[in-house]
């Protein structure tokens, strides 16, 4: 059997709109329709959270606590759970906010296997996903942090490790901003920080170059109809990295930034490092900036660039990433929603697919599982109960 990743049990506790619900399904792709405002997004965003980060809303944990609906299931805390089969065995993720938590805390609790996980980045290491959302629509001319959030999680797939480093080289960069800004100015603690800034550094523009030049080569000739981005990754540590052995390139960092000390203590950053860089996308056929593109070119890059990577991680370790897709498929034209679902199969990825008609994911039939959703409660659809399901099978 191929190694599969997927989610095969969902529940999700006092979430957004859900006061308490469970979905059960296999590793095929989940569709979820209904109606506007019934709670598909808030659900893929459950999913998200099975993964380090802030999930796909972005949101801060105290928002995703439910509001209304009486005491017992509205208030402080929420929780995610869920089984999700990997390639090395099924394991039972949990995380969410602890209901005693201080009103300002965004300390996310993590469980893996009924033990509680040093830190989010922990979940890297059992799931991989990559989404799509219609707030990333705007990804192309989005501030460069979006993007660079964008790459690192397509990062993670291969490498989980790359998680860890962002998180240590974030919180070294905050302690050294704290110092220059604040004081002592040690010299010896000043030194050791840009040391760890510069190793954790150059390791990932290195990861990000790793992934854009392999993403680029996947994706060279489009994926399906879907058109070839041009990838670059844009910035003075991804240049130095680019032309310089490793341990030289942490030569320059350490320097850069140690002779950066004054103009940081103003700017209260640093002037260089991989929080710096930027992923640029390019419309290769065309020869110009995504960002020029119209809204459907733009959306059309996005999935070459998910799926190019879908295919990559199924190709180099068997296993394709979840792919969370919220209202793709009605957006495309139907012979790129056709090449997309059968991408998607090919791939073996479970994705989560949502839209308001259940009519577009019909052909899909019996290779997804179909979910109605409304009013936050989730039914599982007969195949029969399709719109335009196939003939031979029943009511059309
Ligand atoms: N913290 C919260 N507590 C309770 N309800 C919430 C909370 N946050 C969001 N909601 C509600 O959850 C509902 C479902 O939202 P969701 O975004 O999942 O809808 P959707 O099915 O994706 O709809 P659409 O098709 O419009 O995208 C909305 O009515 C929203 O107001
Ligand atoms: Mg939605």
């Amino acid at each position: 059997m191929t190694p599969s990743l997927a989610v095969t049990r969902l529940t999700v506790t006092r979430f957004r709109s859900y006061a308490a619900a469970r979905l059960d399904c296999d590793a095929r792709p989940v569709v979820l329709t209904g109606p506007n405002g019934a709670g598909k997004t808030n659900l893929l965003e459950a999913v998200s959270f099975l993964s380090p980060g802030r999930g796909l809303r972005r949101a801060k944990l105290s928002e995703v606590e439910r509001i209304g609906g009486g005491a017992e299931w509205a208030g402080p805390g929420w929780a995610v759970a869920a089984t999700v089969l990997t390639p090395t065995g099924p394991v039972e993720l949990g995380t969410g906010r602890d209901p005693g938590a201080e009103a300002g805390s965004e300390r996310r609790l993590v469980h893996i296997d009924g033990r509680p996980a040093k830190g989010q980045v922990a979940l890297a290491e059992h799931v991989a996903m990559a989404w799509l959302t219609p707030q990333m629509d705007r990804l192309f001319t989005d501030a460069a942090s979006a993007r660079r959030r964008f790459l690192d999680r397509l990062v993670f797939g291969f490498d989980p490790a790359h998680a860890g480093r962002l998180t240590k080289y974030e919180n070294a960069l905050r302690e050294r901003a704290r110092i220059l800004r604040d004081g002592p100015h040690d010299p010896a603690w000043l030194g050791a920080l840009e040391d760890q800034m510069a190793t954790l550094g150059v390791a990932i523009a290195a990861a990000r170059a790793d992934m854009v030049s392999r993403l680029a080569a996947a994706s060279a000739q489009g994926v399906g109809p879907f058109p070839a981005p041009g990838l670059r990754m844009e910035g003075e540590v991804d240049a130095t990295v680019a032309d310089r052995p490793a341990l030289e390139a942490e030569d320059t960092l350490r320097a850069a930034l140690r002779d950066s000390r004054r103009r940081d203590a103003e700017s209260g950053g640093a002037a260089v490092g991989p929080h710096r860089s930027d992923l640029s996308v390019t419309y290769l056929a065309k020869s110009m900036p995504a960002e020029l593109g119209s809204t459907g070119e733009q959306k059309a890059l996005l999935v070459s660039i998910i799926l190019a990577n879908a295919r990559l991680m199924k190709a180099e370790t068997g296993t394709a990433p979840l792919l969370l897709l919220d209202e793709v498929a009605a957006h495309l034209d139907a012979d790129r929603r056709t090449a997309l679902f059968q991408e998607i199969l090919a791939t073996g990825s479970q994705a989560w697919l949502t839209g308001t008609d259940a009519a577009v994911f019909a052909e899909l039939g019996a290779a997804a599982t179909h979910i109605r959703v409304e009013d936050s409660h989730l039914t599982t659809l007969d195949l029969a109960a399709l719109p335009l399901s196939p003939p031979g099978r029943g009511s059309g």
